[in-house]
């Protein structure tokens, strides 16, 4: 019954917020589909407007009855008789608003609808028909349409954030679109170097994740160049099968290249070591960089090498924080560095198998 509760409190607050909510979806929709952010070429739109608008039409049919998408049309469900039944109250749930923030991802949102709505039978809407409808709910709750349809891709789907406005997944969780790859210890790139562009054996996709197995040094590296930014991704390393010894030994290695322009194994750059011992100490490479990391912290927040850790660094007009597993333990303070001008953003390939997910960014 716990829902029960839940539901309405949330229908009240709804009716405050959901004003403001269809304002931000009419701007979307008189903004069209050219919702490209100008600093990358990934779309933050998850759908495209024609799929929201068939989604529109399909909401209604087959779940009018019990919900509603924003708060005029809540209210007027509930005095047409529309709506279900909580105790002595009828409500028609309001899907608009912010309740897809209620989820994490477009996964989330996409799963609860596929597997229980609608409530008088999940299996009497068709998959496909059930995308279209969550692109047309993605637009009631603000979010802009963009170039590619939503496909009931559920890889995919896991790379879309909710909660996290402005971000843009930059690994769609199947190619490398978004990155580039430089490989080759000592190299610089072909024609002139010896370095290799083709990211195979050493970097690969497997079930929405980067691979990398470290047995070649490089770095996989973002197309696009930033300068203040926000990036967020998971990380984890994978033990040799024969490995002994205690969780802070394991010497695993990789690092994230902050302000790449000159592209050599390794390039000029603020490393932001990635190794398991030292996870987000910042220092330079042929430059001098004061970065800084409180250790204790690391062993505190650090999960057990094997299990996912999150990232996130944040530079913002020369000062750098990193965060591991949402505590702040690294960084550079301003003039702490040399840096001036945007650059790529490298991960590194050195000698230890790791995986990556969920690689997200806010350019600002
Ligand atoms: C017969 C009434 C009914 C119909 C029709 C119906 N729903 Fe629901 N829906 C409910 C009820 C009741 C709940 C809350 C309890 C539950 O989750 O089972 C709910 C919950 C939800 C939730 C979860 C909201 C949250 O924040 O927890 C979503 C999303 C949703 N419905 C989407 C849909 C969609 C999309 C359709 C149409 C395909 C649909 N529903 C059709 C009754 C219905």
């Amino acid at each position: 019954m716990d829902w029960y509760v839940k539901g309405a409190v949330i229908v009240v607050l709804a009716l405050g917020a959901a004003n403001s909510q269809v304002r931000a979806s009419e701007r979307s929709l008189s903004e069209g589909s050219g919702q490209e952010s100008s600093s990358t070429q990934v779309s933050s739109g998850f759908y495209t407007l024609e799929q929201a608008k068939r989604g529109h039409l399909l909401f209604n049919t087959h779940c009018l009855a019990c919900h509603s998408y924003d708060t005029a049309s809540a209210e007027r469900a509930v005095e047409l008789g529309r709506g279900f039944w909580l105790g002595e109250r009828r409500v028609a749930m309001n899907l608009g608003g912010r309740r897809a923030h209620l989820f994490p991802t477009v996964y989330h949102f996409y799963r609860r609808i596929r597997d229980s709505m609608p409530a008088w039978g999940a299996d009497s809407v068709g998959v496909n028909d059930k995308v279209d409808i969550v692109a047309f709910l993605l637009q009631q709750n603000g979010f802009s349409p963009g170039k590619f349809p939503l496909r009931s891709d559920v890889v995919a789907m896991k790379t879309m954030r909710l909660r996290e406005e402005n971000f843009e997944p930059l690994f769609n969780g199947k190619d490398f679109t978004n990155f580039e790859f430089l490989l080759g210890p000592n190299c610089k790139p072909a024609p002139l170097g010896c370095g290799k562009s083709d990211p195979s054996p050493v970097f690969s996709v497997e079930d929405g994740e980067i691979v990398n197995t470290g047995k070649i040094q490089g770095y996989m590296y973002t197309e696009q160049k930033y300068w203040n930014f926000t990036l967020r991704f998971d990380y984890r390393y994978e033990l040799p099968e024969d490995w002994e010894g205690d969780d802070n030994e394991f010497d695993g290695n990789t690092g994230y290249f902050l302000f790449v322009n000159d592209h050599q194994v390794f390039p000029k750059c603020i490393e932001v070591q990635g190794g398991n011992r030292n996870v987000l100490l910042p220092f330079g490479i042929d430059a001098v960089v004061k970065g800084t990391q409180d250790n204790e912290l690391r062993l505190k927040v650090i999960k057990p090498v094997g299990e996912w850790n999150s990232i996130e660094i944040v530079h913002q007009d020369g000062e750098i924080k990193a965060s591991l597993n949402g505590v702040l333990i690294g960084g550079v303070a301003k003039g702490g560095h040399e840096f001036t001008e945007a650059g790529h953003i490298g991960f590194q390939s050195e000698g230890a198998r790791i995986r990556w997910r969920n690689i997200r960014i806010k350019p600002e």
